[in-house]
């Protein structure tokens, strides 16, 4: 039954959903999101919004908790837009997305198991923060507001970031506190070109835990060539070129910036400052080789596709699992197989997480 807005409801929280990590509750059947709620709540909300198929509420009382709700570790977890899932534990945020996995997985019409590795570190894990500024203070925005709370530390960041956060004086509207390569803090404007382009992945211990995972997968075949697309700095491409010595690798990134950076650590790499699309229409990837794709939250355009069609093995990893599901299936169409589909848990305490799907050749063309 379609609920008003305004009217106000009390529910059962079956699950969380991907998009936000809201909770999802039915009235007589009629799917609510309900923000801020954990499985297995009882609850008692206020319709803010009622669509055709769907409604979200407010919460306004918790009436029985879930056997998996906590206490928020973090002072400013109430306001602040930064995490969703700090008031539940971290085995039920891992259990949560994995159903977001498989959920994907039957909406890709497939059966294989998945799984997701928990991040080294549920807190602290950020080897980066981007902040607002406003009169002198720092701090993060309000959800869906431009009102700044301003912060004294923010738990999943580093512990050495927030160290430094009560004596930076900002110059800039936004400023990006991060650990560099050697472990130093650097307080930098995130607009000035020189620190912009340069991507890293956020949380270096999940990472290192990808990074072994993706190398696992490509060296069980041999290949005519490797392709690293969406290369960044080398993430990839470096222990990739470690370990296929006799087979020549390319890493593929429009930003110049990322090029220069992994030109700089191994100039005998074949680093191409192009972007995807255009590299692969022009040198569409060798029958028999291995593509890794690490496209930005958006996906791959289209046309890579049909270009890298020859390929015998792709190694697809994102941060966003709905365009994953809408590659995915042009994949499948392509006459490749998803053998495996396992998230890694990029970023503990909020509903995003890091996907790396292996898709290898059929057997029937
Ligand atoms: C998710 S990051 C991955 C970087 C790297 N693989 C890593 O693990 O650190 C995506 C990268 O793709 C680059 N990029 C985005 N769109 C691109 C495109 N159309 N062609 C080439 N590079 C692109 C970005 O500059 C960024 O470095």
């Amino acid at each position: 039954m379609k609920p008003n807005v305004g009217d106000i409801l009390e529910l059962n929280i079956d699950r969380l959903t991907y998009n936000g990590g809201r909770g999802l509750g039915r009235h007589f059947n009629f799917v609510v999101f309900v923000p801020d709620t954990a499985p297995g709540d009882k609850v008692s909300v206020k319709i803010i919004e009622s669509k055709k198929s769907y409604a979200i509420a407010k919460l306004i009382k918790i009436l029985e908790s879930g056997p998996n709700r906590i206490e928020p570790t973090c002072e400013y977890y109430e306001h602040c837009g930064g995490c969703q899932l700090q008031h539940i534990t971290y085995g039920e945020q891992l259990k949560q997305k994995k159903s977001f996995i498989e959920k994907s997985i039957k909406n890709l019409k497939l059966n294989i198991d998945t799984n997701v590795i928990a991040s080294p570190s549920q807190f602290n894990y950020r080897n980066r923060i981007q902040l607002h500024k406003k009169n002198n203070i720092v701090g993060y925005y309000k959800k869906k507001s431009h009102e700044l709370i301003p912060i004294k530390k923010c738990i999943i960041a580093d512990q050495a970031i927030n160290n430094k956060l009560a004596s930076i004086k900002p110059t800039s509207e936004r400023v990006e506190v991060a650990l560099n390569q050697s472990g130093q803090v650097i307080i930098r404007n995130p607009k000035k070109s020189d620190s912009n382009n340069l991507f890293s992945q956020v949380n270096s211990g999940i990472n290192e835990l990808l990074v072994n995972y993706v190398l696992k997968e490509a060296i069980k075949d041999d290949y005519t060539q490797v392709y690293d697309a969406y290369c960044g700095q080398g993430n990839f491409t470096f222990p990739l070129y470690n370990k296929f010595e006799n087979t020549k690798i390319t890493g593929v990134e429009y930003s110049s910036k990322n090029i220069e950076s992994a030109r700089s650590k191994n100039p005998n790499i074949d680093f191409v400052e192009s972007s995807v699309e255009k590299y692969f229409k022009f040198n569409p990837a060798k029958k028999n080789s291995l593509v890794v794709l690490d496209p930005p939250r958006a996906g791959c355009d289209k046309s890579v596709f049909n270009n890298i069609s020859s390929s015998k093995k792709i190694i697809y990893i994102s941060c966003d699992l709905s365009t994953f599901e809408r590659d995915a299936k042009i994949l499948l169409k392509n006459n490749f197989n998803l053998e495996s589909l396992v998230g890694f848990d990029m970023f503990p305490q909020t509903s995003h997480i890091e996907v790396c799907g292996v898709f290898n050749k059929s057997n029937l063309k």
